[in-house]
C-alpha cells in the first residue's frame, strides 16, 4: 500500500466498497491517504478481502465475543489507538457506538450515512425516503458524536428520486455517489482542509452554516 501523508483506520460490517473505494482512490493516486487499520465487527464481512488483498492490517472484533457494547468498543478503541490512525472512517460499520468511544475519538472519526442527514437517521432509509413521497435522497459525512447518525454534516451529495424507484434502484444508485462523496471528503482531510470545532465544522478555518455539495465531476461546489 502507498505511503500517504494522513494515516486512517476504516471500520465496515459487510460488503465494504466504500473501503474498496478508498484504495482504489489511493491505488490510482488520487488520495493521498494511507489505510493503516480496518476493523470489522462481523468475521463473515466481504469487505475483509479487499483490504487482505491491498495487505492492510485487519482486526476481526466480533461484537458477539464481548459481555457488552462498552467492552467491545474499549477493545476497538485500543486497536484504532495502537494503529496510529489519525482519522477514523466509519464506512458502513453498523454498530451503535458506546459515549465513551465517541467522545475518546472526538474530531477524527467520520461516518458516512447514506440520507440527507439530519433526515433519516439509523436504519431502512431508502424506504423511509420512498413512503415519505421525497423527491430527492442522497448521503452524507458527518463528524460522529454521542447519538445515533448525529453530529455536525461536512458533506453531502444529492440524488434525485425518479418515479418507479424501489429501495434496491435508489441505493443501486446512490452506491456510487457514495463513493465519490467519501473520496472527496477524505481527500478534505488528507490536505488538512476539514477540522471540527464544538460541535461544528470548519473549512479552511471558517464554520460552514450548511453542508459542503458534492458536483456531478466530483467536487465541491
Ligand atoms: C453505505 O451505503 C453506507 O452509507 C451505509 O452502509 C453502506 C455500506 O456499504 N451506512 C450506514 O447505513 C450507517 N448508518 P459498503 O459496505 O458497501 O461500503
Amino acid at each position: 500500500m502507498k505511503q500517504g501523508f494522513l494515516k486512517a483506520a476504516v471500520l465496515i460490517s459487510g460488503t465494504g466498497s466504500n473501503l474498496k473505494a478508498l484504495i482504489d482512490a489511493i491505488g490510482t493516486t488520487r488520495l493521498d491517504l494511507n489505510i493503516v487499520q480496518v476493523v470489522s465487527n462481523r468475521a463473515e464481512a466481504a469487505g475483509i478481502a479487499h483490504a487482505t488483498t491491498a495487505a492492510i492490517p485487519v482486526s476481526v472484533i466480533s461484537h458477539a465475543d464481548f459481555p457488552d457494547r462498552q467492552s467491545h468498543d474499549a477493545a476497538v478503541a485500543k486497536v484504532l489507538e495502537q494503529s496510529g490512525a489519525e482519522l477514523i472512517i466509519l464506512a458502513g460499520y453498523m454498530r451503535i457506538l458506546s459515549e465513551d468511544f465517541t467522545r475518546h475519538f472526538s474530531g477524527r472519526m467520520i461516518n458516512l450515512h447514506p440520507s440527507l442527514l439530519p433526515l433519516y437517521k439509523g436504519l431502512d432509509t431508502y424506504n423511509r425516503v420512498l413512503e415519505s413521497g421525497d423527491n430527492e435522497t442522497g448521503a452524507s459525512i458527518h463528524f460522529v458524536t454521542a447519538g445515533l447518525d448525529s453530529g455536525p454534516v461536512i458533506a453531502q451529495v444529492k440524488l434525485p428520486v425518479l418515479p418507479g424507484d424501489d429501495a434496491d434502484s435508489l441505493k443501486a444508485r446512490l452506491g456510487p455517489l457514495e463513493h465519490k462523496l467519501l473520496i472527496a471528503t477524505v481527500d478534505l482531510f488528507c490536505k488538512r482542509e476539514i477540522t471540527y470545532r464544538q460541535d461544528a465544522v470548519l473549512f479552511l478555518g471558517e464554520i460552514i452554516k450548511q453542508p459542503l455539495q458534492l458536483k456531478p465531476d466530483g467536487r465541491f461546489i
